[in-house]
């Protein structure tokens, strides 16, 4: 496209629309010394040599117009002329990027964002040796979290959330998945989702939402053993799940299927009643061992299958084979002191990868998804250009935002960063340094 077109566009739609229809606001991201389009590859996600294509282009420039990506071509064809008139008469503003890198915002696929409390006393106590699993089988864990989150009204946790999405959006990312699962019951879990929605609907953020209410069984059903377990997993499938989809309050499921939280068994027959509620499954999977997460994904071709700390060939071409994106979480890995999942194994055996934070109050409370990009490096041993599709475009089609996010490309939203560097790599190579210059949302300038 030419920057003709840009004119061309703007002239049409006033010409077809309301004359007195608002100017919308142009922005100019002139000359990055390197644009990562992520624009050679596949539309849907990546695989094997497709996911280090990051679409580089250097001396290119990029046109905003309103909420979208209008334009991006070599800097030496943008024309000035046609700028001026696809603004007609609206607001103009320029962005200098000489030696400068521009990407897609990073896509948070996986965070349970949405909590009340902290857990900085397990954190000292697993440093001193304590496992994450003992602290969960004694109460402790994910249960000390649900009783801190039950006890916060609906603001209380949506004006928490909103404070730790704005630091999570400064440091890169402006779309995120939440999930709930520090309810454990139907009003809890509720209250969860409906903030997960208000971050959306009133805080501006891009979110899409997941039901975890099968996340752990909670303390009240467990003196009952047996008995009370069955009557949780029967209050998620009749009561919790239904009452979500009926408020269309979740895009997709999530069970936390492994070893202390719920067997292969008990995750089929709560995606079986998600699926027929319209909600996708993603599956917390093989976290702690080959506990059967994998296989399950695959059977019912998740969306997701995520953390996959232990994973053999056979459940690697099983997810592959299923199409089920495998999103890292390596910040876990690092705050557990456990194991990485091996990206490199993935990559060779073609199945797609996505990372993500899982920020949330125990295992990994990171929010900073560029610097956990830098962990799926050292620790999963993906390529820094690996990496960011995985954090881009990978993490973008997991959510089904594939067409919307996650790419430089006309007719997509403007959600892209500036970064104050000439080469990607040093997100990597300085991993952790203040390298963001700018972050866009939907063409607006949110840090
Ligand atoms: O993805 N593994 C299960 N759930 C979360 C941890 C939640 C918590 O510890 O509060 C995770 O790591
Ligand atoms: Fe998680």
């Amino acid at each position: 496209m030419t920057t003709g077109d840009i004119s061309n566009k703007t002239q049409k739609t006033d010409h077809t629309e309301e004359r007195a229809r608002p100017k919308t606001k142009i922005t100019v991201l002139s000359r990055a010394a390197q644009v990562l389009t992520l624009q050679d590859g596949p539309l849907g996600a990546r695989a094997g040599a497709e996911q280090s294509a990051l679409g580089l282009r250097e001396e290119y420039s990029v046109v905003l117009q309103g909420e979208e990506i209008v334009w991006c071509g070599p800097a030496d064809t943008l024309d000035r002329a046609g700028i001026d008139a696809g603004g007609a008469g609206g607001e103009v503003e320029e962005l200098d990027c000489r030696g400068r890198v521009i990407m897609p915002a990073l896509v948070d696929s996986h965070t349970h964002a949405v909590w009340g409390g902290a857990r900085k006393d397990e954190l000292e106590k697993r440093l001193a040796g304590a496992d994450y699993e003992e602290i969960f089988a004694a109460g402790g864990g994910i249960l000390s979290s649900v009783r801190q989150t039950r006890a916060l009204s609906e603001d209380a946790l949506y004006e928490q959330t909103a404070r730790r999405l704005t630091r999570m959006r400064a440091a890169g990312t402006t779309t995120f998945e939440i999930k709930s699962g520090y309810g454990l019951e139907l009003e809890t879990e509720l209250r969860q989702l409906r903030v997960a929605r208000r971050l959306r609907t009133e805080g501006g953020f891009r979110v899409k939402s997941t039901c975890l209410a099968a996340h752990a069984i909670p303390a009240e059903r467990r003196a009952s053993g047996e008995a009370g377990r069955a009557r949780f997993l029967a209050h998620v499938i009749e009561d919790i799940l239904p009452a979500v989809a009926r408020e269309r309050l979740a895009d997709y499921c999530d069970v936390f299927c492994d070893r202390g939280a719920f067997t292969p068994d008990e995750t089929r027959a709560v995606f079986e009643r998600a699926r027929a509620l319209g909600l996708r499954p993603r599956v917390h999977a093989n976290e702690f061992g080959h506990t059967g997460g994998a296989q399950v994904a695959a059977e019912i071709n998740a969306a997701s299958a995520d953390h996959l700390l232990h994973l053999d060939a056979r459940e690697r071409a099983a997810l592959r084979d299923a199409g089920v994106i495998a999103t890292l979480l390596p910040g876990t890995s690092t705050v557990l002191g456990k194991p990485f999942a091996d990206g490199r194994a993935l990559v060779e055996d073609g199945v797609p990868i996505a990372v993500a934070t899982d920020c949330n109050p125990g295992s990994c409370a990171f929010e900073n998804l560029s610097m956990v990009l830098a962990l799926a490096c050292y620790g999963c041993r993906l390529s820094p250009a690996e990496a960011i599709c995985a954090t881009t475009h990978n993490a973008a089609v997991s959510l089904d935002l594939g067409d919307t996010v996650g790419r430089v490309a006309e007719g997509l939203q403007a959600d892209l960063l500036v970064l104050e560097t000439d080469d990607y790599r040093d997100l990597v190579y300085h991993a952790g340094s203040p390298l963001i210059h700018a972050v866009f949302q939907a063409g607006a300038r949110v840090a």
